[in-house]
């Protein structure tokens, strides 16, 4: 005997449910809330960089106190969420909270670095960095992927990807090695608190950025001639209140 029909059949209610889950179920990935991140990610090749230390030179986290199910966290700035098992990187603000920054740079900043390999060269055929993330706060704005020059003369971005307070998402492109002369372009907009990806490729000497995966934005290197290079993700802010990242998934492809 079938069961009658009705106008809300429970399968039907359970889809609807489904779909109403605040996270979109295209970003849910399994992440346990009781590991640490290093049990959720795959963190072997990056190192950690934190807002807490000497000033000019920030407590850095080795690839191999990161990894595994009890790997590094702090309850401040680098931990599972107990909610959803993201990956929050916070950072407390500008340097008046008395939080540290490298040498070259005036911003505090919770930032994982590719070690493995600790540099690359943008001629290659494939050099990608993807993430899912939300921004629940920007602090103002903050760079949550970059990419980085490694060599002898120059400790300068290539380039950055800003997410500001009203979800505004740009590029900040250095037109030479020598930098501080960072030009700016738009990607696009995802409000504060909703999951998106980005994707940020730097092969065969052309740079790009992937939002949600679409069509890919490029962007003009100018003079940088592909400097030997290395990416970073994270959060690592440019204005003065606090702001928070939550990741879901990070990936770095070479080839
Ligand atoms: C780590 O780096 C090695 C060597 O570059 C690579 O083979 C491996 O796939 C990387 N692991 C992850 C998780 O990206
Ligand atoms: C984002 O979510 C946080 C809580 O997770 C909330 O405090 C904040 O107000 C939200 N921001 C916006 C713009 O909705
Ligand atoms: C982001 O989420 C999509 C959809 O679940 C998945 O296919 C992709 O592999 C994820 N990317 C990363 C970097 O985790």
């Amino acid at each position: 005997m079938s069961p009658p029909k009705t106008p809300f059949h429970p399968f039907s209610v359970l889809l609807l449910a489904a779909s109403l889950l605040s996270i979109p179920s295209t970003f849910a990935q399994t992440l346990n809330p009781s590991c640490a991140p290093g049990g959720n990610f795959d963190l072997s090749n990056f190192s950690l960089q934190l807002p807490i230390g000497q000033p000019g030179s920030p407590t850095t986290i080795s690839p191999d106190k990161l990894a595994g199910c009890t790997g590094f966290q702090d309850k401040d700035h680098f931990f599972t969420n107990p909610d959803d098992g993201s990956l929050q990187m916070n950072v407390p603000g500008d340097t008046s909270t008395g939080c540290v920054t490298t040498k070259n740079s005036k911003h505090c900043r919770t930032e994982l670095r590719e070690q493995n390999p600790s540099s690359w060269n943008p001629n290659a055929p494939t050099n990608r960095l993807s993430a899912n993330l939300t921004v629940v706060s920007a602090g103002g704005s903050t760079c949550i992927g970059q990419i980085h020059i490694d060599d002898a003369i120059s400790h300068k971005p290539v380039a950055e990807l800003f997410y500001d307070d009203k979800g505004h998402i740009t590029v900040g492109m250095e037109q030479t090695r020598e930098g501080g002369n960072e030009k700016t372009f738009d990607i696009g907009d995802v409000p504060l608190n909703q999951t998106f990806s980005y994707e940020i490729r730097y092969e065969g000497n052309v740079f790009s950025v992937v939002l949600n995966g679409g069509k890919p934005v490029e962007v003009t290197t100018f003079q940088l001639n592909a400097p030997k290079s290395y990416f970073k993700v994270g959060n690592y802010l440019q204005g003065k209140t606090p702001s928070t990242v939550r990741f879901f998934g990070i990936e770095v492809t070479h080839g």
